[in-house]
């Protein structure tokens, strides 16, 4: 099976339905990853606490959401262990070791927090929310993970955690292995500014219905230089053929050149784009429905997941201890 000792972990926040914009992402090379290497992924709650500590109900039925979509996306539970943040306390417990060598500084220049606080409009910066990336470096190192699939916008956090790895292997013991990040492609919003996101209201969710789905591309944003069916459309700007290049990859060439040429009106063109993602969607919704069904399943899906990645947490804080040289004793 192993093809070589890459361990995969990855998670979300559990804030809300996960979108096609995750899919492209990073659940996508999940589906694949979990064929071949352990893997773990986390509903990161904790996480999800930083922004939302306000509405716990909120984050506890996003856990159940978000485990129903990676079920629905593939993630079969039988190859990657899927576990709770939150139920983990070692995670914690190495969060708290490492902010011992993590400055407020470095992470007040992370441009992901920087993007985050600006768009929330936070002016003073919640403890938690400054030091999730030192939470995430927690996450990574407490299953020894060397491959973390996630999208863009978490490079800077991979570099902290690889920083915060080094940092303790030269201060203890080398022990912890330093994570890469393994980056997806990133999906533009259906209103043409900036990325998917379910804040910015551009997103589809990976539950939409067939309707819904048809809907949004309706209005969807295409090339606003094309006003007339017949002007010469510019696929590669328009965010519409973006979406024809990730989901309908056939005869991508053929709507190109009759958008280029235009032969083709945008109506038709997400006509076919909403079909494309229809076609993605059709296997998800089933699975989803099959697990909709069997909450108690899913539910031990969960308890499993969880106890294992408990298990892995004890070792690797056992570990960190000796390596510290602050096991004092046995409890
Ligand atoms: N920060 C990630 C996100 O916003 C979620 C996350 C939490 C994560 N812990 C992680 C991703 C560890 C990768 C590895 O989507």
């Amino acid at each position: 099976m192993n093809k070589n000792n890459d361990i995969i972990l990855t998670g979300d926040r559990t804030t809300g339905q996960l979108h096609l914009g995750h899919y492209v992402g990073s659940l996508r090379s999940r589906v694949q990853l979990q064929e071949e290497y352990k893997t773990y992924i986390l509903l990161a709650d904790v996480q999800a606490l930083t922004t939302h500590f306000d509405q716990p109900g909120l984050i506890a039925d996003s856990v159940h959401q978000v485990t129903l979509d990676y079920l629905a996306v593939g993630i079969d539970p039988n190859k990657a262990t899927l576990f709770i943040q939150s139920m983990i306390p070692e995670i914690a417990e190495l969060t708290v070791i490492f902010s011992m060598f993590v400055t407020v500084n470095a992470l007040r220049h992370n441009p992901t927090i920087k993007n985050e606080a600006r768009d929330r409009g936070y002016t003073d910066l919640y403890y938690g929310f400054l030091g999730y990336p030192v939470s995430q470096a927690a996450d990574i190192a407490f299953c020894k993970a060397t491959l973390v699939p996630a999208g863009e916008d978490q490079i800077p956090h991979i570099e902290t955690a690889r920083k915060l790895v080094r940092r303790f292997n030269e201060l203890y013991a080398p022990i912890l292995p330093e994570p890469r990040i393994l980056t997806g492609e990133r999906l533009g919003g259906l209103d043409g500014v900036g990325k998917m996101s379910k804040s910015m209201g551009n997103a589809i969710s990976l539950n939409a219905s067939p309707e819904v789905v048809k809907a949004k591309l309706t209005k969807a944003k295409t090339d606003p230089a094309r006003i007339h069916r017949s002007d010469p459309g510019h696929p590669d700007v328009c965010p519409v053929f973006a979406y024809h290049q990730l989901f309908r990859k056939e005869n991508v060439d053929e709507i190109h050149a009759s958008c280029s040429q235009g032969k083709i009106g945008c109506k038709d063109c997400k006509q076919i784009a909403g079909e494309a993602i229809n076609d993605l969607l059709a296997p998800f919704r089933e699975r989803r429905n099959y697990y909709e069904q069997r909450d108690d399943q899913v539910k031990e899906i969960l308890i499993e997941g969880t106890r294992e990645a408990r298990r892995t947490a004890r070792e690797t804080m056992l570990e960190v201890r000796e390596a510290m040289g602050i096991q004092y004793f046995k409890l």
